[in-house]
């Protein structure tokens, strides 16, 4: 998979994936993450990527040509499967979609900036806007970066366990189940026993009633 990420901050997404998981991705050639710099497109010779609102409100927003002309650079190379904007009023982003994502081959991912982009870009361009929760950050580079972790590490053959993110939180609607590693007993508490016994079955079921339980508890939500 390639993700091309446009941003007027590329020195904010220098180290997310240079790490951990996602390296591993980078080096077994299953993902590879571009930054482009939207500053190379801006106009004139400040390269102006903002301007004044029409209408009068206070703010800048991102202008059509720099991101437009990024863009079909990008498409006059390659195919891309989505065009995607970050942005605090698209879809909040779930497992569901990572899993989505993570079957496609070609993604651009924008990140807005200041009051946000031009709108006739959202609609000739995008065709998918995130969101990572309910609040403003100030870009949408940490919510890329979000994205990009949660869909490269369900890239098939990133995960060194083929089957762990199968048993994710979330996999399946649940949150996991509590884990547990030595010492067996720390400062006289103990892991529960059932792990163990050696018992597969009753492990399994032990594990079962745990993230049943804790999803109750914390999301129930989840079980609606
Ligand atoms: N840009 C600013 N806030 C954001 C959010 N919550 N999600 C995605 N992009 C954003």
């Amino acid at each position: 998979m390639q993700i091309d990420i446009i941003t007027v901050v590329p020195d904010l997404l220098q180290s997310p994936f240079s790490h951990s998981i996602m390296k591993r991705a980078a080096d077994k050639g299953l993902l590879q993450v571009n930054v482009i710099n939207l500053r190379n497109y801006g106009l004139g010779k400040s390269k102006q990527v903002d301007d004044k609102a029409f209408g009068g409100e206070a703010g800048m927003v991102m202008m059509i040509e720099p991101i437009a002309n990024c863009i079909n650079d990008l498409k006059a190379k390659k195919n891309y499967d989505e065009v995607i904007y970050m942005t605090p009023d698209g879809k909040t982003f779930n497992q569901k979609m990572a899993n989505q994502l993570s079957l496609k081959e070609n993604l651009i991912i924008l990140c807005g900036h200041y009051k946000g982009i031009d709108e006739r870009l959202r609609e000739h361009f995008i065709t998918m806007e995130i969101s990572v929760g309910d609040y403003v950050l100030s870009g949408g580079e940490l919510a890329a970066a979000v994205v990009v972790d949660a869909v490269g590490r369900l890239i098939p053959g990133v995960l060194n366990d083929e089957s762990s993110a199968l048993f994710d939180s979330f996999q399946d609607d649940l949150l996991s189940h509590p884990i547990y590693t030595r010492p067996a007993e720390y400062n006289g508490w103990k892991v529960p026993p059932v792990l163990l016994s050696g018992d597969p079955k009753l492990v399994k079921q032990w594990k079962e009633e745990q993230s049943l339980k804790r999803t109750e508890e914390r999301r129930p939500d989840l079980l609606k």
